[in-house]
């Protein structure tokens, strides 16, 4: 068995962002012609008007102030609200590979690396834009890398479960280097006419080199010691959407063949699953909690974070311990927690302990114990 790291981690970070005030604005606009337009039946109490949204709501419940995004305008178009994104041809690289290539340059970057060292590429996401052939593969292609790529889908937890698996094929010497990737295009699943949701996504992508620790030769190290992942089915977290809605035409174009969550049962029941998960992970290590210097958690929700924090440490967490980067981004699905770990990791010294750990639909949880090197 071969012990691994993670030598370089990458981010691409889409063009644009929207604030809550501007999705707000055109939420409400939205909100005002539909009322107006069915002011006769609400004046006759046949009909409820709709609420409208509020971005001081939406900074206090969730922490996210704005998010970035791959289309902004069609997003705020009142008559639209769906991110508009031309199809393109077989001949071009498809929008995912795109931003999964970038990342995964950065990535390779850090690590010291070339296409040359890598044998494998896992695309690990909440959405993939088609079933076949795997983004994996053409990214595997766009990054000249030899060897194997294959797609797979664990919602917000991907990243980790990909992490898993890449690290079992490393330690087991069927690659010498893993390449990752979390390309995650929320905005395309969000439903931005839903009031109690409109807020929560953003788009972005995020990658991660694991390799031989024999082999790295990387300054930006992190030892993977462990990884444990749980499972446990739920409905409050779904997405309908698949190749037999059009076996279904009464169905085709519902509400929920896109993202639905009762999010107070989410927050509720997932915290202290994500708490226990890491606080035993840990003790299967020898390892007390007070040891660990980082958490980079997945980033749905602030309040979340500190809570689950606040389980393992008995104590309040400082922005250093718990990095956000949801205020920014928004949710980002899989890419969330690996933003955080790219984004605040060189300041560690050798030997600091971390955790990442991502949770989500499923309800699935990851969490992956790392030291600097
Ligand atoms: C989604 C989430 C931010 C909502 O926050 P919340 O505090 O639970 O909010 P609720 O849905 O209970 O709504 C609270 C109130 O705000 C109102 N509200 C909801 N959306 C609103 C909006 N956009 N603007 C203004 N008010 C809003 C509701 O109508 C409700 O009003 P009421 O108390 O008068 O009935 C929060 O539940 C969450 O983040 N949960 C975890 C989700 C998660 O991690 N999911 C994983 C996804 S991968």
């Amino acid at each position: 068995m071969y012990n691994v790291v993670i030598s370089g981690t990458g981010l691409f970070t889409p063009p644009y962002s929207i604030s809550n005030e501007e999705l707000v604005e055109s939420f409400n606009t939205w909100v005002q012609q539909e009322n107006a337009a069915h002011a006769e039946a609400i004046a006759r109490g046949e009909r409820e008007p709709l609420p409208e949204s509020n971005a001081a709501f939406i900074e206090k419940a969730s922490g996210i102030k704005s998010r970035y995004v791959m289309d902004k305008a069609g997003i705020l178009d009142p008559l639209r609200m769906v991110p508009r994104l031309p199809e393109r041809s077989n001949d071009e690289p498809s929008i995912l590979c795109e931003m999964a290539v970038a990342a995964a340059r950065q990535a390779l970057e850090r690590a010291g690396r070339t296409a040359a060292d890598v044998d494998a590429v896992i695309v690990a996401c909440s959405n993939l834009q088609r079933p076949y052939p795997a983004v994996a593969i053409e990214v595997q292609q766009a990054l000249g890398i030899q060897g194997f790529g294959f797609d797979m889908n664990v919602a917000c937890s991907s990243a980790t479960f990909g992490i898993q698996m890449a690290c079992n094929a490393v330690q087991l010497g069927q690659a010498r280097a893993v390449l990752v990737v979390d390309p995650e295009i929320c905005t395309g699943h969000l439903n931005f006419r839903d009031r109690d949701s409109h807020f929560i996504f953003g788009d972005a992508a995020t990658a991660v080199l694991l390799e031989r620790a024999d082999l790295a030769s990387s300054p930006y190290q992190f030892e993977v010691l462990s990884t444990k992942l749980l499972t446990q089915f739920s409905n409050n977290i779904r997405n309908n959407f698949g190749f037999l809605n059009r076996a279904a035409e009464e169905g085709v174009g519902g509400d929920d063949k896109l993202f639905v969550q009762e999010g107070r049962k989410v927050f509720r029941e997932v915290c202290p699953m994500v708490a226990e998960l890491i606080g035993k992970h840990l003790e299967e290590n020898d390892i007390q909690v007070s040891r660990v210097s980082r958490f980079w958690l997945h980033q749905a929700n602030l309040s979340m974070n500190q809570l689950i924090v606040k389980k393992l440490l008995g104590r309040d967490a400082s922005a250093e311990e718990a990095p956000v980067i949801l205020d920014t981004y928004a949710n980002t699905s899989s890419a969330g927690s690996v933003i955080a770990l790219h984004k605040h990791q060189d300041d560690l010294p050798s030997g600091a302990l971390g955790v990442l750990s991502s949770f989500g639909a499923g309800y699935s949880i990851g969490s992956v114990i790392l030291r600097k090197r």
